[in-house]
């Protein structure tokens, strides 16, 4: 199945909810979450009592991308707060699967993200224990910027493991991603599409989310 996760990191912090509720209405499949601490990531967005508001008022799964130092501190405030896929940075994390099981364990979905020059190689033992693998094709931080070319080739070399191990692990992309590079990604093999700015600096914007999603379903139908 493919997903579209509208990243709210662009949308109007002083009118979120209504962000949220146009992208429910237009088709998304989750609301991505970009969570940054100051320190892993340069700069300070949101925390787990926005999400606690958010889970109020939508139904679509919410898709909380931990960037933050400590992973393991803010698991289970995000976790309580509402969160339902959970991903956390490999280069932040200490002790990878436990927090990966302290996810699980807590009956949200876990996930690990990579940046775009950490190699595939260190999630090899973590892979089956996940949900999804959400790769950076920016790097983190921002909304805006360019997606990095080299990730195609990444996302296709992931897919290709995940298909030889046989397992059910989905991969996210997340940054860069257009209307316009879509078809291209998911033809790589990806199932969840983060897409913020392209999204919510449109002029409408409920118009590029259908859009994405009429993309996606062309790609199910070219899958076997
Ligand atoms: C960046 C965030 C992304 C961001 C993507 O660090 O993780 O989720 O919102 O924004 P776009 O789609 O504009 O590249
Ligand atoms: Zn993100």
């Amino acid at each position: 199945m493919i997903r579209i996760a509208p990243s709210i990191l662009s949308a109007d912090f002083a009118r979120l909810g209504d962000a949220v509720r146009m992208a429910e209405a237009a088709g998304a499949d989750l609301i991505h979450i970009d969570i940054m601490d100051g320190h892993f990531v340069p700069t300070l967005t949101l925390g787990p009592r926005l999400v606690a508001s958010l889970r109020g008022l939508t139904r679509l799964p919410l898709d909380v991308h931990l960037m933050v130092d400590n992973p393991r501190h803010f698991i289970p405030l995000f976790a309580e707060a509402g969160a339902d896929w959970i991903s956390i940075h490999v280069e932040a994390s200490q002790h990878l699967h436990k927090d990966v099981t302290i996810v699980r364990d807590l009956g949200r979905r876990p996930g690990v993200a990579l940046n775009p020059a950490t190699p595939l190689q260190l999630i090899d033992e973590i892979l089956p224990e996940l949900d999804f693998v959400l790769l950076m094709t920016v790097n983190p931080g921002w909304g805006g910027q360019a997606f990095i070319p080299s990730s195609r080739a990444k996302i296709r070399s992931l897919r290709e493991t995940i298909r030889a191990r046989q397992l059910a692990v989905e991969i996210e992309v997340d940054g860069g991603v257009k209307p316009d590079n879509l078809k291209d990604l998911l033809d790589d093999g990806v199932e969840v599409v983060v897409a913020g700015s392209a999204i919510f600096e449109a002029a409408d914007p409920a118009g590029v989310i259908r859009s994405m999603k009429d993309v996606a379903a062309r790609a199910a139908q070219r899958r076997p």
